[in-house]
């Protein structure tokens, strides 16, 4: 690591959990907002270990369920930051799922979560930037970059139209 920026390896997050019933749907497989939860902490861990502050949620992008997840599996979460700018960074999620006897694994989503670092007053304040070492953490970080140049544009298509809506 430099003295300015951080390695992703650093502040990378590996969380799991065990699946029990108050955590599934009608259907008796997990309820999505449960796995939204779980991806939402292993982030914002990810993201004050890369900031050294506290953070918030500012956007998490779609999100595909790729496969249903069963009581008694484990679901297993593997955060690491991709990007950070001034001072938001974006967390990328791979969600995995494996039914602990017979080891059958799926990969059941994956996430990207912007955090913005706040001072002790509750303001955005400056992270340090990512470093990346490897091949993928350079492709996470060029595809980071893009995502948030995406989300800043959607950001302000959605004012646009609600500063629109407020007048009418
Ligand atoms: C996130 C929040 C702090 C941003 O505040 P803001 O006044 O827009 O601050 P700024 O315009 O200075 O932006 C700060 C950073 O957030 C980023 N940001 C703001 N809104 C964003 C969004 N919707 N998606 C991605 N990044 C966003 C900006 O790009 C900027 O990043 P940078 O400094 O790295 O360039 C503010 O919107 C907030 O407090 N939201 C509520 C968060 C919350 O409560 N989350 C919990 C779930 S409800």
């Amino acid at each position: 690591m430099t003295s300015s920026g951080k390695h992703p390896h650093i502040s990378a997050t590996h969380q799991e959990h065990l699946v029990r019933p108050q955590h599934t749907n009608a259907h008796g497989t997990v309820f999505g907002g449960e796995v939204v939860s779980w991806v939402d902490i292993a982030a914002a861990c990810c993201a004050m270990r890369h900031s050294s502050t506290q953070v918030v949620t500012a956007s998490i992008d779609a999100m595909a369920f790729l496969s249903p997840i069963h009581v008694g599996w484990v679901v297993c979460l593997d955060a690491s930051v991709n990007f950070a700018a001034r001072t938001s960074c974006e967390v990328g999620v791979k969600v995995t799922a494996f039914n602990p006897v017979t080891g059958e694994r799926h990969h059941t989503a994956t996430a990207y979560l912007t955090f913005v670092a706040l001072d002790s007053y509750g303001r955005p304040t400056p992270i340090p930037p990512v470093e990346p070492q490897t091949a993928d953490e350079h492709r996470r970080y060029a595809a980071g970059q893009k995502r948030r140049e995406e989300r800043l544009r959607l950001k302000a298509a959605l004012q646009g139209r609600g500063a629109k809506t407020v007048a009418t």
